[in-house]
C-alpha cells in the first residue's frame, strides 16, 4: 500500500446524495459503518484500505460508537490513526459521527444516558480519533432510568460546545423518538437523523418509526442492512470460515441460520438473479426505494464487499409485482 493517499479526483461522480430530512446535511445512499473489522484484531492495513477505497467511491459519511472494538474503542482509535495517515486535508469533506449509550467504562458514570457519561464519552472519543469534533453525536439507545430531557440537553450541549455539528438518536422506539425530538425542538438542537436496524429481516421502523421521523423533519439510517450478512450469498451452502456467523462471540448467531431462514434467503436470491443484481444489491436497493431512509450503513470486512454493495445505486426501480414477490417471500 501507498503511503501516501491520494483521494481519487473522480470520487463524486458516481454516488448519490440524499437529504437527511429537511435539514441542510446530506449523505451518501451508501455509508460506511466501523462496528466491526477495525478492532485491534483486524489487519490494519485492510481497515486503511477500506477506508480509503470508501472515500474513492464518494462515501462521505463514516459511522463509529465509543464501544466498537473490541476491545471497546479501539475502532475509534484505528480510525483516528488512519484519519492522521490519510484523510486529516480531506477533513471537511467528511461526516463522522459517534455515540455513547453503552457500557463503556466501570462505576455508575460509564453507561447509558446521563449528562456525565455522554459528555465525558464524548471528550474521550475525541481524544481517540484526533478530532477536534465530530459531525453526528448520537445516543446510542434510550434510557429507562434517565430522563429524557436530560439526555437531550447533553446532545444539545455538545452542540453548543462546538463538539458536535449535529445531533442524533439511535434504537430509540417511535413513542421514546416523539418525546425526544420534542426535547430537542424545544431547545433548538439541529437534530438530524435516527440510526435504527432495518433490513428485509426486521422492519419495525415500518411500524411508525419512519412516519415520526417524517413529520419531525429528520431523515432514517438503516444499520445493518444486509442483517449483518444474512442477507447475501455468503451462507447459502453453509457457514464459511472468517464470516461473521463462525467467530466466536459474535454478534451473528448462528442459530439464526434457521431452515426457514435459509429458505428465504434462497427465494429472495433468485428474484434478485431475475433482476440481475446480487442479493446483497438487491436487499440495500430495497431499502433505499423509500425516501425517508437517507443512507444505507454498511459493514464490509473486504474491499470486494464493499465494490459489490456499491453496485446497490445501479439497481433498476423495483416494480410492483416484485415489492410483492418481495413481501410474499418475507411473509411465508
Ligand atoms: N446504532 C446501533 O445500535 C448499531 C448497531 C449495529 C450496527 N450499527 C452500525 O451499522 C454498521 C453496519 O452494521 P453491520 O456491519 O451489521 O451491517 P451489514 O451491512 O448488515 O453487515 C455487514 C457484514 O455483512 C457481510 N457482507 C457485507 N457485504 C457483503 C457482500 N457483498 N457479500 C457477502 N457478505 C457481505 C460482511 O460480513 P463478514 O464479516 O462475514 O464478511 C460484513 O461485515 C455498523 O458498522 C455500525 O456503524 C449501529
Amino acid at each position: 500500500m501507498n503511503e501516501t493517499y491520494l483521494a481519487t479526483a473522480g470520487r463524486y461522480d458516481n454516488m448519490t446524495y440524499r437529504r437527511c430530512g429537511n435539514s441542510g446535511l446530506q449523505l451518501p445512499l451508501i455509508s460506511l459503518g466501523l462496528w466491526q473489522n477495525f478492532s485491534d484484531n483486524d489487519p490494519f492495513s485492510r481497515s486503511r484500505a477500506i477506508l480509503r477505497a470508501a472515500f474513492d467511491a464518494g462515501i462521505t459519511h463514516f459511522d463509529l460508537a465509543n464501544n466498537y472494538g473490541p476491545p471497546p474503542g479501539s475502532a475509534e482509535e484505528n480510525f483516528g490513526k488512519i484519519f492522521q495517515k490519510d484523510f486529516k486535508p480531506y477533513r471537511d469533506e467528511m461526516i463522522i459521527a459517534t455515540k455513547a449509550g453503552y457500557d463503556m467504562w466501570p462505576g455508575p458514570y460509564g453507561d447509558h444516558g446521563s449528562r456525565k457519561y455522554m459528555l465525558a464519552s464524548l471528550d474521550q472519543s475525541l481524544l481517540r480519533m484526533s478530532l477536534d469534533y465530530v459531525d453526528i453525536f448520537y445516543s446510542h439507545r434510550p434510557d429507562p432510568l434517565t430522563p429524557v430531557e436530560e439526555t437531550m440537553l447533553a446532545l444539545d450541549h455538545a452542540v453548543r460546545q462546538g463538539k458536535a455539528l449535529y445531533a442524533g438518536i439511535s434504537n430509540y422506539n417511535a413513542q421514546q423518538s416523539k418525546e425526544a425530538i420534542a426535547v430537542l425542538k424545544q431547545l433548538n438542537t439541529p437534530f438530524v437523523i435516527h440510526q435504527a436496524k432495518y433490513s428485509m429481516f426486521e422492519r419495525w421502523v415500518e411500524d411508525g418509526l419512519l412516519n415520526v421521523l417524517e413529520e419531525s423533519g429528520a431523515g432514517c439510517i438503516a444499520f445493518s442492512p444486509l442483517a449483518q450478512g444474512l442477507l447475501t450469498d455468503k451462507y447459502l451452502h453453509g457457514i464459511p470460515e472468517g464470516s461473521r456467523a463462525s467467530k466466536t462471540n459474535t454478534s451473528l448467531r448462528p442459530d439464526l441460520l434457521t431452515a426457514r431462514r435459509l429458505e428465504m434467503v434462497n427465494r429472495l436470491n433468485q428474484l434478485a438473479s431475475h433482476r440481475g443484481q446480487k442479493l446483497s444489491q438487491m436487499a440495500l436497493a430495497w431499502l433505499l426505494k423509500d425516501r425517508r431512509v437517507t443512507s444505507v450503513l454498511i459493514g464490509a470486512s473486504g474491499i470486494t464487499q464493499l465494490t459489490d454493495n456499491l453496485k446497490a445505486l445501479d439497481s433498476v426501480p423495483f416494480s410492483d409485482e416484485e415489492i410483492q414477490q418481495i413481501d410474499n417471500i418475507l411473509n411465508a
